[in-house]
């Protein structure tokens, strides 16, 4: 039997954080060995935020190393740079006269960065979703692991794809969003307010190249209060952020206890948090060593990348010539 098509993309914008593991990069690990995975750097989608020539080379070569750092094994997956595969941008373009102003529009994430950068509310960012959805479905990809915030791209990578169905001939499957019992998931930041995120509220992010120090710094910091007041309260937003936080990272006895004494009105949060930055810090120093290891050896990064470009071209290079002749863009 055929296996499924998994893809999946991490765009160059900063330092990979505790989001972007437990969000997306876990589930790329366990899905390495029963699927046919594409898993790329999305340096296109940064231009339409992050704009810096001279930050690009660092970042893309930095979200590849810290990938492999976490487990992903470039000889079992295709990892590459999305800007290698010209097929890419040629289905984006074929995509885009397929796609409506008003829906682009309506996008949450086109909404909310129109809202914070005013000044640059450029077509790309309008775009976002069709390049996503060209990203997925050059390789007919069909689950593409992210997280919670990725949920609405991927309802439009469906209606995309579907529109082109319609249009054109059965011809890609639909893809959906993917995590492991059935959740997508959302890594809150450590401040209570929205989730962990490369680019923003860096001091309420734990990134994968945080030392043990800056990460212990940063959870002392988080959001607590004087406790609960009665037992068996429900938890205020930022506690239960607290305790999520937890469960990723510490012995599930270890939360049991925590959990218990909250409920007890016994809990100290000074040594929750305490806890809760020791077992991120156990957690990230391997990855952060082995990250900066590879990231020292270039060549080592470059061949390997060179080697996934040119798995994931073999399958985009034969759909966009199916593209073409569908479109009826086949001339000779
Ligand atoms: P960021 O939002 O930090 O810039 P990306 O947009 O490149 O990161 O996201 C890469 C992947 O990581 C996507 O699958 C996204 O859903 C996931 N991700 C990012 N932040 C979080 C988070 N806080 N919780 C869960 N998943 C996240
Ligand atoms: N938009 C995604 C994000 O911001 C990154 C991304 C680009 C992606 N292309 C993709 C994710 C294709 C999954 C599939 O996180």
């Amino acid at each position: 039997m055929q296996k499924e098509i998994v893809v999946s993309g991490i765009r160059s914008t900063g330092y990979l954080h505790l989001g972007n593991y437990f969000g997306a990069i876990k589930n790329y690990i366990k899905m390495q060995n029963e699927y046919n995975c594409y898993f790329f750097v999305a340096d296109y989608h940064s231009l339409t935020t992050h704009p810096d020539p001279k930050a690009l080379k660092p970042n893309v070569y930095r979200v590849i190393a810290e990938n492999i750092a976490c487990g992903l094994d470039p000889e079992k997956v295709a990892l590459y740079v999305q800007s290698d595969l010209p097929e890419i941008p040629e289905l984006y373009l074929l995509l885009n006269t397929m796609a409506y102003l008003g829906e682009l529009e309506k996008t949450a994430s086109f909404k909310e960065k129109a809202r914070a950068n005013p000044d640059n509310v450029n077509a790309g960012l309008l775009t976002y979703p069709t390049l996503m959805t060209a990203d997925i479905i050059i390789h007919k990809g069909t689950l593409v692991p992210v997280g919670k915030d990725q949920e609405q791209h991927l309802e439009m990578a469906r209606t995309f794809a579907n529109r082109f169905n319609h249009r054109y001939g059965d011809y890609f499957p639909e893809p959906k969003a993917f995590g492991f019992a059935g959740e997508l998931v959302k890594v809150p930041s450590l401040d209570g307010t929205g989730k962990m995120s490369k680019s923003e509220n860096e001091n309420a992010t734990i990134y994968l190249n945080d030392s043990d120090e800056d990460i212990i710094r940063k959870v002392k910091k988080a959001k607590t209060d004087s406790g609960p007041t009665a037992p068996n309260m429900p938890k205020p937003d930022y506690i239960q952020n607290i305790f999520q936080l937890l469960n990723l990272v510490s012995a599930p006895d270890v939360v049991a206890k925590f959990d218990e004494d909250y409920n007890n009105c016994v809990i100290r949060y000074g040594d929750l948090k305490k806890q809760l930055g020791e077992d991120m810090a156990k957690f990230v120093a391997p990855i952060r060593a082995k990250a900066i290891d590879l990231q020292n050896d270039e060549a080592t990064l470059q061949r390997m990348m060179k080697q996934g470009a040119e798995k994931a071209r073999a399958s985009a290079s034969v759909t966009i010539q199916e593209v073409r002749k569908l479109i009826g863009v086949h001339y000779y």
